[in-house]
């Protein structure tokens, strides 16, 4: 038992169970039995009232030729050879008042059963029948039918038995027709159903056993056999799930590896901070002024780094922390962007700035920090790309506006775009073009920051470049504190 079998699992597997196949096997005998049983009860019952009509008819022929004799002219032998073809003991037949007794021979004392062949219904001819198949075999019957020149009716007595004997032959013979009828129907339904259906089926049960047990390997998903029926759709739609899975699963447990060591990562590089911290920390006693501009800076920098770091080892996991919103000021947090991108203006990329006067945006600070750098670092990269640079040919231009309620940015620049190949899937993680080397994380965390405010990021179409558009809108709670703010007013 393995750990993924429950008990009912191994008990079923333990179990002798007939396949479909077998099942359809006993169905169809079973089916093709039944149909052969409609068919013989009637049958029977025909049977016998032709097997009764037939010697009614002889003894019809008999009645025309003893009656034309004239009476006593018959030789006692001839009458008996008569009776004999017929199989009756005596043939009788009524006229008006009088009824003749056309030969007789050996009479019974009595007569078992009565059947009157004039007025034969269905269902009684059914019933009759089965009666006579279970009649003791010793039996005399007078079978009563029309009879000729005017006569009221003609009868025949008879032993019952060669009757039976009769229907019982027949009875064997229609069972030993359906057996093998059904016998051929089965094999013939069994063989077609084994090979349109059963077989594909098993097919695609073993392959979605196989691929249970293995589900991150690509080998097993199921190889499409090219039907164009049910079937062909089902091994399709199971291939395409699988492959999904496949992915799904390689994708996940690729990015718990990368978890674990991000983890890793992080705890160590805090520690590495810190010290630079510290370094930092004894470089800005240096009087030197040029240290002096950007010591701070650099403090400023090491100081985020270790907090990011921080909180990420502490909130755990991959998933970043809730937005803890206020309003900033969007002119300083660009200024700052752009210190950590180590553009001035000397630098060979220009930077250039239409930010609408004094715009204040409502978001977290270091994440909305965040957006920007991943956003503009890239835009830095694809333009630094086409080296040697031109500060007027290649610019990078942050713009920031108010819409109502919401504050719209764009980062654009003037670099070769985003590669057709990599605009399907932009915002996913790990999609990267080979030629940034990156890890194609930046803009997956960009959208699920930006996304964490509330707003949207989307690559703007027919632009020079690229040209990165997200949104941010002010808390709903804002809104109704505002909104309550001018009620009152
Ligand atoms: N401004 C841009 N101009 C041209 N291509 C871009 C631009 N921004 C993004 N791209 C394309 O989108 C891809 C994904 O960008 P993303 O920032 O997610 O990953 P990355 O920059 O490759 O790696 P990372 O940011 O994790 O170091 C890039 O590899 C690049 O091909
Ligand atoms: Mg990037």
């Amino acid at each position: 038992m393995t750990n993924g079998d429950t008990v009912q699992d191994v008990w079923q597997a333990r179990r002798p169970r007939p396949g479909l196949s077998g099942k359809l096997l006993a169905l169809t005998i079973l089916f093709v039995m039944i149909a052969e049983v409609l068919i013989y009860v009637p049958s029977i019952a025909n049977f016998r009232v032709n097997w009764l009509n037939d010697r009614l008819a002889s003894a019809h022929t008999a009645a025309l030729v003893l009656d034309a004799a004239p009476s006593g002219m018959v030789p006692e032998s001839l009458a008996r050879q008569i009776l004999d073809s017929i199989g009756a003991r005596a043939v009788a037949m009524k006229m008006g008042n009088e009824r003749h007794l056309l030969a007789a021979s050996d009479m019974p004392p009595s007569v078992d059963r009565n059947i009157d062949m004039r007025e034969v219904m269905w269902w009684t001819a059914i019933f009759d029948a089965f009666d006579t198949l279970f009649d003791p075999v010793e039996w005399v019957i007078r079978v009563i039918g029309p009879a000729p020149k005017g006569g009221e009716f003609l009868e025949i007595v008879m032993d019952q038995a060669p009757l039976q004997l009769a229907m019982w032959r027949f009875s064997a013979n229609i069972l030993l027709l359906s057996l093998i009828i059904s016998g051929i129907t089965a094999t013939l339904v069994y063989f077609t159903l084994h090979y349109v259906l059963i077989r594909p089926m098993h097919r695609i049960t073993a392959n979605m056993v196989a691929f249970r047990k293995e589900p991150e390997n690509p080998a097993r998903i199921i190889a499409s056999s090219g039907r164009n029926d049910e079937i062909g759709t089902a091994e399709r739609e199971l291939a395409a799930m699988q492959s999904d899975l496949a992915s799904t699963l390689h994708n996940k447990s690729r990015l718990a590896a990368l978890g674990l060591a991000v983890s890793k990562i992080n705890h160590d590089l805090r520690n590495l901070l810190a010290s630079a911290q510290l370094f930092s920390d004894r470089l800005s006693s240096l009087p030197d002024p040029r240290v002096q501009q950007f010591a701070p800076k650099l403090m400023r920098a090491l100081e985020r780094a270790i907090a990011f770091c921080q909180t990420t080892l502490s909130y755990g996991g991959a998933q970043e922390m809730p937005p803890a919103r206020k309003p900033i000021p969007f002119d300083p947090l660009v200024d700052e962007v752009r210190d950590t991108l180590g553009l001035d203006a000397e630098s060979r990329i220009g930077w250039i700035t239409s930010i609408e006067r004094g715009l204040i945006v409502d978001a977290d600070y270091e994440q909305l920090l965040r957006v920007l750098l991943n956003l503009s670092r890239n835009a830095y990269q694809a333009l630094e790309s086409r080296a040697p640079n031109d500060r007027l040919r290649d610019q990078i231009r942050v713009t920031g506006r108010r819409e109502g309620a919401v504050v719209v940015i764009e980062i654009s620049d003037t670099g070769p775009g985003v590669p057709v190949k990599a605009r399907e899937r932009l915002f996913e993680a790990f999609q990267t073009s080979a030629r940034t080397g990156g890890t194609g994380l930046g803009l997956a965390i960009a959208a699920e920051l930006v996304r964490a405010h509330g707003g949207e990021i989307r690559l703007v179409d027919g632009t020079i470049g690229a040209t990165f558009r997200f949104t941010v809108p002010d808390t709903a709670v804002k809104l109704d504190a505002r909104r309550n703010e001018r009620a009152r007013a």
